[in-house]
């Protein structure tokens, strides 16, 4: 994700009304949030906002919580919500390793969409299917576990078959050309870039019971 510097990013975020500031406060109290005991689904690393936008207009019985590390990455998804009011979207600010501080067992669904593919063998664990990441995963799924990765990258597409397997997820469904699936998608701004070049997206479903 190419950074631009946004000056006051800190105060845009911390303006908004998408935005939870202390997350941490709420672990466990989603459902007083969004005020309905409808299913929690997180995008991990949703950058400029398209997907998670997108996913909560089209499915307003579901909640979705935005996460992006970076406050200037996030200022691009609040410029997109200026004037709308998504009352099932919030965002959050942080790193992912933190999830388990911030949820529990309130998530049944976790998106990894176009995540950093870390190719490097010495940085592996920062990949959000490492087996560092899937152990704080299990903290804040509510039942059953359910990851939904979409990524160009074959490489991070393997180890990520290989982690989630090795984990105990059974991996449902699998393309290795999204385009030609039929199956509903929101496009990510990474995904519909990579689209209009024709490269072909991997797409996994992946479960634990
Ligand atoms: C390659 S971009 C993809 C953005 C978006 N999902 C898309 O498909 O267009 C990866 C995004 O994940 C964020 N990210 C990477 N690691 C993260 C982590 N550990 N916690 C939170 N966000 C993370 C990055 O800041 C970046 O915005």
């Amino acid at each position: 994700m190419r950074l631009r510097n946004v000056p006051n990013a800190r105060e845009i975020v911390n303006n908004s009304d998408y935005v939870i500031k202390e997350p941490q406060e709420l672990k466990g109290k989603y459902k007083e949030v969004f005020k309905n005991d409808n299913p929690l689904h997180i995008e991990i690393g949703m950058g400029k906002g398209n997907f998670i936008i997108d996913m909560a207009l089209k499915h307003p019985e579901i909640n979705f919580i935005g996460i992006e590390r970076y406050e200037s990455v996030m200022c691009r998804a609040l410029e997109k919500l200026e004037g709308k009011e998504i009352s099932n979207l919030k965002l959050i600010c942080m790193d992912a390793s933190l999830l388990g501080e911030v949820f529990d067992k309130e998530v049944d669904t976790i998106y990894l969409n176009f995540s950093d593919p870390w190719p490097k063998k010495r940085h592996a664990k920062r990949r959000l299917t490492s087996n560092v990441f899937l152990p704080i995963y299990d903290q804040i799924f509510k039942d059953e576990c359910l990851i939904i990765q979409k990524t160009d990258n074959v490489g991070l597409f393997e180890s990520s078959i290989v982690s989630l397997s090795t984990y105990g997820y059974v991996i449902e469904d699998i393309s290795l050309d999204l385009a030609n699936k039929e199956i509903e998608n929101s496009l990510t701004e990474y995904e519909a870039k990579f689209m209009s070049q024709g490269t072909k997206i991997n797409y996994l479903k992946a479960r634990k019971k």
